[in-house]
């Protein structure tokens, strides 16, 4: 009852609510900016903390630190949301397979899931006591936020990390995964459907600790033929949009431009967009009613401060007048100077 009642003291003021009201299509004085992978990568402060624990899964796993860094981007970006650190990862791991994180080379699975036995061994996570870590950070995030603004809760797409409990790592074809959606198709759709379960009860316990709004990453999107994106893929965050009725949605799936139009109608407020896709045509394929999040390319960051000013607004103008959330079109490069990054939110801040 404790921890109930601290989220319930902790949803009630935020001073800065343009994400979420942007989200539900509400007025805003100024479009809101915040950054995917904002948290880590890119800041000194990150890695000094980071340096100080064994890597990313202690850090990760250490409530204090965790909430530190998540709000590192409010403090020195100026950015008008903070997101939870974590990883999509931890589901995985909540549900009976561990990760771990290799330096420079990114997630490595010692357990992949190849047949019916290994499906026998995992379960459905539960999660607040699963991910109790997490939520714990949450608890902690949202006290010392104190209200400055939004705490984004995310994880991924059920196709998303089922691609990387089979495959075990990063890949760029991901064909042990599209392999078993044809070789397994029953297999697939069973795990599927675990993931889902288990991602609907982790969006809930971050929920209950007092996220004000959840993203859904469907990094992988992109790979899969339309016939197998909407067999594998949408018919689970379609799950999840309609379970998930608390607090705003937000879906981004990477390079699924031939998707879009049946994003529409996904139960969710919001969809982003990567920055292949075009903004105008977005907006006819999807219809006026949700808010899209996005799509500055992340490469334009490198460019120098009147280049990305001038990119940014460019971006800006293509949204002007309806419902929009600036961000860029997938995740901030670790190498880019942190110092463009608040170029890109300062110009979005000042733009009318
Ligand atoms: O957005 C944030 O800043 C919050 C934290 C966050 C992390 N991962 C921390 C992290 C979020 C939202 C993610 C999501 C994530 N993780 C995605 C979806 C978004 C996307 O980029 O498409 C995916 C595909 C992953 C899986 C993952 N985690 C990979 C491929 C890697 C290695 C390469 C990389 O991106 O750095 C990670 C590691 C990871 N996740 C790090 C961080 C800060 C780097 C670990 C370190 O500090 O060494």
């Amino acid at each position: 009852p404790k921890i109930k009642i601290l989220a319930y003291l902790c949803h009630m003021q935020l001073k800065n609510d343009l994400l979420l009201r942007a989200a539900k299509g509400e007025p805003v004085e100024r479009t809101p900016v915040w950054l995917m992978r904002q948290a880590g990568r890119i800041l000194p402060e990150y890695r000094a903390v980071r340096d100080s624990v064994s890597g990313f899964i202690e850090l990760a796993q250490t409530p204090d630190l965790a909430a530190e860094v998540t709000i590192q981007p409010v403090d020195i970006l100026g950015v008008d949301a903070a997101i939870i650190f974590s990883d999509i990862l931890v589901i995985p791991e909540a549900m009976g397979l561990p990760y771990e994180m290799v330096e420079k080379r990114g997630p490595y699975f010692p357990n992949t899931i190849q047949s019916e036995r290994d499906l026998k061994k995992l379960k459905i996570a539960n999660g607040s006591h699963d991910l109790k870590y997490v939520i714990d950070a949450i608890l902690i995030t949202k006290r010392a936020l104190n209200g400055r603004v939004p705490l984004i809760g995310f994880a991924g797409a059920p196709w998303t990390i089922f691609a990387y409990m089979i495959e075990g790592s990063g890949s760029k074809t991901f064909s042990k995964a599209r392999a078993m959606l044809y070789t397994h198709p029953k297999l697939s759709h069973q795990l599927l459907q675990m993931i889902t379960e288990s991602t609907i009860n982790y969006l809930k316990a971050q929920i209950n600790a007092g996220v004000n709004l959840v993203q859904i990453f469907d990094s992988w999107a992109g790979i899969l033929p339309p016939n197998h994106y909407d067999e594998f893929s949408l018919r689970y965050i379609s799950q999840i949009c309609d379970a998930i009725t608390e607090v705003p949605k937000t879906v981004f799936a990477k390079g699924a431009f031939f998707a879009r139009e049946k994003m529409g109608a996904l139960n969710c407020e919001t969809i982003g967009l990567d920055w292949n896709m075009g903004i105008a045509e977005s907006r006819n394929m999807i219809g006026p009613n949700k808010t899209l999040q996005g799509n500055l390319d992340p490469a334009a960051l490198y460019g120098n401060a009147n280049e990305v000013e001038a990119a940014t607004i460019a971006m800006l103008d293509q949204f002007k007048g309806t419902r929009h959330i600036a961000n860029l079109g997938h995740g901030v490069y670790p190498d880019i100077d942190p110092e463009m990054v608040k170029v890109f939110v300062n110009t979005v801040k000042n733009y009318r």
